[in-house]
C-alpha cells in the first residue's frame, strides 16, 4: 500500500441523540455497540463522489498522476447502476488514462479486499510493468429509520494506491487465510434501497469466518511462537472489519481465544482500540471499514507501529473472509496524518435526528432526480439524471 484517501460525508448524527429519538438507552449505542458518530450522506453524495474523493486524495498523496495507475478497482455493495461500474465513473472524474482496465466487485463488504488481492497479484505478477493499481472502497450502508441496524449506518469511501515499493504498508505475498460459506446473514434485494439483515445471525456467521480464515492463516504461516506468548503476537496491531466497534472487540476476543490467551480481552486496547478511532466516528462503510481501521491505526495509533507487522481481517456477508498481514514502512505515520482526517471529521455538520430523516427519506429519489433541481456542494457532486444518464460536477474543492 503506497498511499490512502478516504473521503467522509460533511454531516453526521450522534448516537447519543438518535437512542434518545429511538427511545433506547444511549449507553445501549455507545457501550453496547461501541459506535460514537455516523456519517450521513447528503443528496448530492453517492458512492461515486465519495470513491472519486477519496480516489484523487490518494493519488495526491503519492505524487501519481492519473496515467500511472494500470489497473482501477471499485469494491462497492451499493453501485449506482446495474451494468456501468463505479470505476468508469472514478476514472472519468479523476482522470485516469485509458490504457487501464477498469471494474467494479461485489461481494458485500468482502468485495474491496478481493480487488485489493486481485491487484497484488497483478504487481506481483509482472504484468504491472511497473504501473500502480488503484483499488477504491466506496459504500453508503442504510438498514432504514428505526430498524435494529440503524445505529450501524454509515457513508464514506477509503482509496488505496498499490505499488511495487510501497510506502505505507509491504502486504506479505502468497500468504493468506480464507474462509467462505453460502449463508444468508446479511443482503440487499435489488427491489430494495435498504439492506435485510438476519442480525444475531450475521454476528455468529462474522466469528465463525474469522476463526475459519484465522486459522487458515495460521496454518498456512505455520509459526511456533516464542515461550510465553502467542501467535497473534506477531502482530503489533489489528485491524478487522468494524461494522460497529463492539464486534471487533468480540472478534479479537475469539482469535485470542484460538491462541489459548486465558485472558483473551486484555490485548484489546493494545492491539485494535487505535484501529477503532475512525470507525466509531464514520460508522459502517462496508467494504472500506477494513481499511478505515487500518487508517486509523496509522493516524491514530499513540507509539509507532513502523517496522512491525499489523494483521487485517476482511469480513464480507454472504459470505467470505480473509486475514492477512504486512509490515508497516518508515514514514507512513507521518504521510497518513498529513491528510488530516481527525481535523476533517471534527469539521463535520452535526445533524439532528429530525434533519437526517429528511435527508434519508430524499435520498430515496435520487436516481430518478432530474439534472439541475438541487445545489451541488460538495467537489464531484453528484448533480441528478440527464436523457437517463447520472451527472457529476467535475472538481470542485475537496
Ligand atoms: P440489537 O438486537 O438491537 O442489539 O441489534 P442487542 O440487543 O444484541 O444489543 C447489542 C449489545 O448492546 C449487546 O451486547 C447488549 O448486551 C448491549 P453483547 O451481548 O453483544 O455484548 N446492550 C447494552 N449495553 C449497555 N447499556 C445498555 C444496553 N442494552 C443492550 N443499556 C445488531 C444488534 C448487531 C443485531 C444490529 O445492530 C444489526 O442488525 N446490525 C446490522 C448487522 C451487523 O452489523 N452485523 C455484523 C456482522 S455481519 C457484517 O459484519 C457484514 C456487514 O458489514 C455487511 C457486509 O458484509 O456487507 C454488516
Amino acid at each position: 500500500i503506497d498511499a490512502l484517501g478516504v473521503a467522509v460525508p460533511s454531516t453526521c448524527v450522534r448516537l447519543e441523540d438518535l437512542a434518545v429519538a429511538r427511545n433506547v438507552e444511549p449507553s445501549k449505542f455507545l457501550l453496547g455497540l461501541g459506535t460514537r458518530m455516523m456519517g450521513v450522506a447528503l443528496p448530492d453524495e453517492d458512492t461515486v463522489t465519495l470513491a472519486a474523493r477519496a480516489a484523487r486524495e490518494a493519488l495526491q498523496s503519492a505524487g501519481v498522476g492519473g496515467d500511472e495507475v494500470g489497473l482501477l478497482a471499485v469494491g462497492t455493495e451499493t453501485a449506482v447502476d446495474h451494468s456501468k461500474p463505479v470505476a468508469s465513473y472514478v476514472q472519468g472524474l479523476v482522470g485516469i488514462g485509458s490504457n487501464c482496465r477498469v471494474f467494479e466487485t461485489k461481494h458485500a463488504c468482502y468485495g474491496g479486499t478481493a480487488a485489493l488481492q486481485l491487484a497484488l497479484d497483478w504487481i506481483r505478477s509482472g504484468s504491472a510493468r511497473g504501473r500502480k493499481a488503484l483499488v477504491v472502497c466506496s459504500d453508503i450502508a442504510r438498514y432504514g429509520l428505526g430498524t435494529p441496524g440503524e445505529p450501524t449506518q454509515g457513508a464514506g469511501a477509503v482509496a488505496i494506491l498499490i505499488s511495487e515499493a510501497p510506502r505505507l504498508v509491504a502486504l506479505e505475498a502468497g500468504v493468506s487465510g480464507i474462509y467462505s460459506q453460502d449463508v444468508h446473514d446479511f443482503w440487499r434485494p435489488l427491489y430494495s434501497k435498504d439492506a435485510l439483515v438476519d442480525g444475531h445471525y450475521s454476528v455468529k456467521c462474522y466469528l465463525e469466518a474469522l476463526e475459519g480464515a484465522f486459522l487458515n492463516y495460521r496454518a498456512l504461516v505455520g509459526e511456533t511462537p516464542p515461550e510465553g506468548s502467542f501467535f497473534s503476537d506477531r502482530f503489533a496491531a489489528l485491524a478487522y472489519h468494524v461494522p460497529y466497534g463492539k464486534l471487533a472487540r468480540k472478534g479479537h476476543q475469539r482469535l485470542r481465544e484460538l491462541d489459548g490467551d486465558p485472558t483473551p480481552d486484555t490485548s484489546f486496547a493494545r492491539l485494535v482500540e487505535p484501529g477503532l478511532v475512525l470507525p466509531s466516528l464514520v460508522g459502517n462503510i462496508y467494504t472500506g471499514s477494513l481499511n478505515l481501521s487500518l487508517t486509523s491505526l496509522l493516524a491514530c495509533h499513540p507509539g509507532s507501529l513502523e517496522g512491525q507487522r499489523v494483521g487485517l481481517f476482511s469480513y464480507g456477508s454472504g459470505s467470505c473472509a480473509e486475514f492477512f498481514g504486512g509490515t508497516v514502512q518508515p514514514g507512513a505515520h507521518a504521510r497518513v496524518r498529513a491528510l488530516g482526517l481527525m481535523e476533517r471529521l471534527e469539521a463535520r455538520q452535526v445533524l439532528e435526528v429530525p434533519e437526517y430523516e429528511a435527508i434519508m427519506r430524499a435520498r430515496e429519489s435520487i436516481d430518478e432526480r432530474p439534472a439541475g433541481a438541487d445545489q451541488t456542494t460538495g467537489a464531484f457532486g453528484y448533480l441528478g439524471v440527464e436523457q437517463e444518464r447520472r451527472t457529476y460536477a467535475r472538481g470542485g474543492a475537496a
